[in-house]
């Protein structure tokens, strides 16, 4: 495995004090925030992760507009965006080549007490995920406990915000490990589909390829969104809307998205099989794989 690189990003947002540089590189193995960062104390911050294909940085725009979006929501300052995009470029042309790398870049709220939130972009060789867009992953359905609507009557439980707050997306992982899964699909407890842990929902059903409508309290995925151009571009029906958990069931296809595995094609739902639609899923990935920005 290649060593990952670390870089702090010191001039990070708007409204602070000026910083004498825009970044620095640092030690990835040194101990590096302080106990007292509200990211590690309450999980309070936002962060984003981008796929590196053969030294692109995929979606780069759709992952900086989202974090700028979270940011507004946990009322963060915003992040200067041209900023983490240097840092960003500048973290991924320090590390040494590879087919496949993870760009993840983080702003917490910082030390407590302080109000200065802290910013790093961190550049590292993820898992490989060829086999499950090859053979396919088993899901089950899991309720998420929350209204389809909770992002409009409840904004401040921060639904379709990227938080650090991933605990709960990592108690489901095990969850569905104990009924013999790999992942989850969370559907609404008025039973609309929502998205994964770690991913967005493409169901394919009577010619047409559907996701649910972003008003549900989902992040707005930047791997379903690059998809679906993909799938116009090929001549099919692309569409957002309300998708009902019982629509799940006889699909002809279902996929999960996400920047740095694409389009793991899901081959059983809650015990029951699931088509792969093979062709399909084939050319969405190296499509999705062939992406240079
Ligand atoms: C909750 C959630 N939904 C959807 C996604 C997919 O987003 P993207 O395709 O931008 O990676 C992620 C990615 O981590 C996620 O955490």
């Amino acid at each position: 495995m290649s060593t990952p690189v670390l870089f702090f990003v010191d001039d990070l947002a708007e409204g602070l004090e000026p910083s004498a540089q825009r970044f620095h590189q640092a030690d990835p193995t040194a101990a590096q925030i302080n106990v007292l960062d509200l990211s590690v104390t309450r999980g309070d911050g936002i962060f984003e992760t981008a796929g590196v294909q053969h030294g692109s940085i995929m979606a780069l725009d759709a992952h900086l507009t989202r974090f700028a979006h979270s940011a507004a929501m946990l009322d963060l300052p915003q992040p200067r965006l041209e900023v983490w995009a240097a840092a960003i470029r500048a973290a991924v042309a320090a590390h040494e080549p590879a087919d496949m790398l993870s760009a993840k870049f983080i702003m917490t709220r910082g030390i407590e007490g302080t109000g200065v939130p802290v910013g790093w972009v961190y550049v590292f060789e993820g898992d490989e995920h060829d086999h499950e867009r090859e053979h396919g992953i088993s899901v089950v359905t899991l309720d998420r406990g929350y209204r389809h609507d909770v992002a409009q009557t409840s904004p401040w439980l921060l639904q379709g915000a990227k938080t650090l707050s991933y605990a709960v997306n990592k108690a489901v992982l095990r969850e569905a490990a104990r009924r013999g899964a790999e992942d989850v699909i969370f559907v609404s407890s008025d039973g609309f589909v929502l998205e994964g842990p770690t991913s967005s929902v493409i169901l394919l059903r009577d010619g047409r390829f559907s996701t649910p409508a972003l008003d549900q309290g989902i992040l707005a995925g930047t791997t379903q969104a690059d998809a679906f151009t993909i799938l116009e571009a090929q001549g099919h029906t692309v569409e957002y809307r309300q998708i009902r958990a019982d629509e799940l069931v006889g699909a002809d296809g279902l996929w999960l998205l996400s920047s740095t595995r694409c389009a793991a094609p899901v081959r059983e739902l809650d015990g029951a099989p699931v088509p792969i639609a093979r062709e399909i899923s084939d050319a969405l990935n190296t499509a999705l794989l062939a992406r240079t920005k």
